[in-house]
């Protein structure tokens, strides 16, 4: 499998840079792409199947659902699907489409980790020989615009990842991609929804406490980077629902006063006890949201597919 390459032109320089100025930021933060380094990635696996993490659960047979409305749509189409990870997604997708199709299909995994590529690609060849495989070793949100085709594209971005992203960012990226979008061109975009408060909580603090490792994980991937001395006991695990900004919000918060050094940095972090680091937010939508988000980027609303209790969708925009 060909796989191209965006990421090295990020370089270490620009990735320390980019972490010490979240840490020196009031409140601090840390960019939540970090999360996933090995361990992290595996500890991501585990929380999929979790009893509390209800995302998969919902997501994966409405996944295989809408792709049997594709039926027929799929011929010549080149799949690009952002963020693909492990592939677990788009293969309970491709499932689905039968196999004259995928013999005409070129799947382009786009994601920043080149191992997950080349792990997928080796998974997906030997499940669907017939399928073409072109991958793209890129981060969505920095190199949309490099992501050019001819024929028709269907456009996957699965997870809810957009949710990691603030209104405004979902917005822009919506917008950047929306220009890379060619007429006949699709996008399926996975979407957790609003629901009860203590079922959206109860996923982010598991009683197995893999979230709260998984959270703690981003220190020791920060220090890798930035040399730094964070001690993950130091930190506790806070998840809760932000209600004006209708997202999970997770945070690190120091169990004591901290001084956190590095030789590459100029100055040491200083937290005090209860200050918090924010690394993530996991946006939780309604139909209102997502017809908002449409709009703003100048995207078409085909359809919102979604399940029975209307815990998670898949949204299905196109060029206007
Ligand atoms: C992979 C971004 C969809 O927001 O639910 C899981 C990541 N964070 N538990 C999410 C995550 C804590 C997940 N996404």
């Amino acid at each position: 499998m060909i796989i191209e390459d965006f990421m090295s032109e990020v370089g270490e320089t620009s990735i320390r840079e980019k972490l010490a100025a979240c840490l020196k930021s009031n409140p601090k933060t840390l960019p939540c792409m970090f999360f996933y380094d090995q361990d992290g990635s595996e500890l991501f696996e585990k929380i999929t199947k979790l009893e509390e993490y209800y995302p998969p659960k919902i997501e994966i047979p409405l996944l295989r659902s809408t792709a049997r409305k594709f039926n027929g749509e799929l011929k010549d189409c080149d799949i690009v699907e952002l963020g693909s990870g492990d592939c677990s997604k788009i293969s309970v997708f491709l499932d689905e489409v039968p196999e004259e199709s995928r013999q005409t299909i070129v799947y382009y995994p786009v994601d920043v980790s080149r191992e997950a590529i080349e792990k997928s690609g080796r998974i997906l060849r030997k499940k669907y020989p017939e399928m073409g495989l072109h991958g793209i070793n890129a981060d969505f949100l920095e190199h949309i615009e490099n992501i050019r085709g001819k024929r028709k594209r269907l456009f996957c971005f699965f997870g809810s990842t957009i949710g990691n992203l603030t209104e405004a960012k979902a917005m822009e990226f919506l917008k950047n991609l929306n220009s890379v979008m060619n007429k006949k061109d699709r996008l399926l975009l996975g979407m957790d929804m609003v629901k009860d408060i203590d079922v959206i909580e109860r996923a982010y603090n598991d009683s197995q406490g893999i979230t709260a490792r998984f959270n703690k994980n981003i220190l020791k991937v920060t220090n890798s980077h930035l040399g730094t001395d964070f001690n993950p006991d130091d930190f506790e695990h806070v998840a809760f629902f932000n209600k004006e900004y209708s997202r999970i919000e997770m945070h690190l918060r120091a169990k004591r006063d901290l001084e956190v050094t590095s030789a590459l940095l100029k100055e040491s972090v200083i937290l005090k006890k209860g200050e918090t680091i924010h690394t993530e937010n996991s946006h939780k939508y309604t139909p209102g949201h997502i017809r908002k988000m449409a709009d703003a980027a100048g995207l078409f609303l085909e359809n919102i597919y979604t399940d029975e209790k209307k815990w998670f969708s898949i949204a299905e925009m196109v060029k206007r």
